[in-house]
């Protein structure tokens, strides 16, 4: 048999052949699968899918390594059995550049380490949107109050907004400020806001847009005052409709809504002695007129130039009259 064909024969019969288990190899352990960092708001997590094995619980070990030192040292996950570290660790600089590595254990047998990109928590954490704690809305702008749970001095926040009904976007500049004012907007309007944050170490780390928000401003000032004014003009016109509605019922009914409030004048019988004196000027011309005139039923209407001037001349009139009457008394 030539020995090209038995190799090839090995080679078609190997993967046939039963795969060494955990146990039976002492230094074939397999490595953790799906290293990954995950860092929010620089609470960082090393996670990792667990070794499965037929029996006996997997211990993990983690170690990290700077620029610094090219060694590695331990952090608080030495012979874990949960298969994710937490490493946000007051000693580790967040402008370090780092590198994780972690291996599984069971018993004397190990696993090969399994390594990490560099990571740098400055740049590579996400920077969270901060919470608003409220919203101030005046007639043309809108205050968003926020704050951050991240101590960090390079921290600075945008807002991107929009009136709801049209979508046309715009953006503050970055500012340090926790409050942004969203200036020049119009009155009684929906504005949706979304708002993000960045620290700056070496280049800047931009997080990511939180949820959108939406609030309404207020009405301005004058609007208001208009609004009063159009209430009292509306109370105004009612209460001069009921007048006019009033005094038309009264023209109408006049006789009866005068007897209900009023019930036919009697003079008091003392006065009445008093005034039947013979010696009194006519009481029944007194009476007839009572009875005939209503004083409040009299109306001048003084309208134009030549009216007055009628007035005037009327007057003058009047006098002539009275002055000849009071010669004439005097002649008498
Ligand atoms: C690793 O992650 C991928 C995708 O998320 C998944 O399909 C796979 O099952 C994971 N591996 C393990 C060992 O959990
Ligand atoms: C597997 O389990 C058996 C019985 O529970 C035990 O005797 C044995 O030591 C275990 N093997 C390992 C590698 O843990
Ligand atoms: C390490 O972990 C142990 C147990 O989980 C805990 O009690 C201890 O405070 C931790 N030490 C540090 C420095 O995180
Ligand atoms: C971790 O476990 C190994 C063996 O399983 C042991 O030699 C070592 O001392 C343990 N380390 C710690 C910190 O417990
Ligand atoms: C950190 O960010 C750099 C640059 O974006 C990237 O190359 C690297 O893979 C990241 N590190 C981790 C652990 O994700
Ligand atoms: C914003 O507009 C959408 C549709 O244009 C509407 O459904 C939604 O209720 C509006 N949001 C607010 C807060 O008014």
């Amino acid at each position: 048999m030539p020995r090209p064909g038995a190799a090839l024969l090995l080679c078609l019969l190997l993967p046939s052949l039963p795969e060494p288990s955990a146990a039976e190899s002492p230094l074939q352990l397999p490595t953790p699968q799906n290293v990954t960092i995950y860092s929010y708001n620089y609470q960082n997590l090393l996670t990792w899918a667990p070794v499965k094995v037929d029996n006996g619980s997997v211990l993990y070990t983690v170690q990290y390594n700077t620029l610094a030192c090219n060694c590695w040292e331990e952090i608080n996950c030495t012979n874990i059995t949960k298969t994710e570290c937490s490493f946000t660790d007051p000693d580790i600089k967040s402008f370090w550049t780092i590198t994780l590595r972690v291996r599984a254990e069971l018993g004397q047998v190990k696993s090969d380490w399994v390594e990490t990109n560099k990571f740098v928590a400055d740049q590579n954490t996400t920077i969270g949107p901060p919470v608003i704690v409220n919203v101030d809305s005046t007639s043309d702008s809108l205050f968003l109050n926020f704050l951050h749970t991240v101590k960090e001095d390079t921290l600075q926040y945008l807002v991107r907004y929009w009136e709801n009904s049209t979508n046309k976007q715009h953006e503050t500049k970055w500012t340090k400020n926790t409050r942004i004012g969203l200036l020049n907007l119009k009155q009684l309007t929906v504005y949706c806001f979304q708002i993000r944050a960045k620290v700056q170490v070496f280049d800047d780390n931009i997080g990511p847009l939180s949820e959108t928000n939406c609030h309404k401003t207020a009405a301005s000032g004058a609007m208001r005052a208009g609004f009063v004014v159009v209430i009292f003009v509306a109370a105004t016109v009612t209460v001069v409709i009921l007048a006019i509605v009033c005094f038309l019922f009264i023209q109408k009914f006049h006789q009866v809504v005068k007897y209900w409030f009023q019930p036919p004048f009697k003079i008091p019988p003392h006065i009445e002695e008093y005034l039947k004196d013979p010696e009194m000027p006519a009481l029944e011309e007194l009476q007839n007129d009572c009875a005939e005139e209503d004083p409040w039923d009299s109306l001048s209407v003084v309208s134009s130039a030549e009216g007055s001037q009628a007035l005037v001349r009327d007057t003058l009139n009047t006098n002539v009259h009275s002055n000849s009457r009071s010669t004439e008394s005097e002649k008498t």
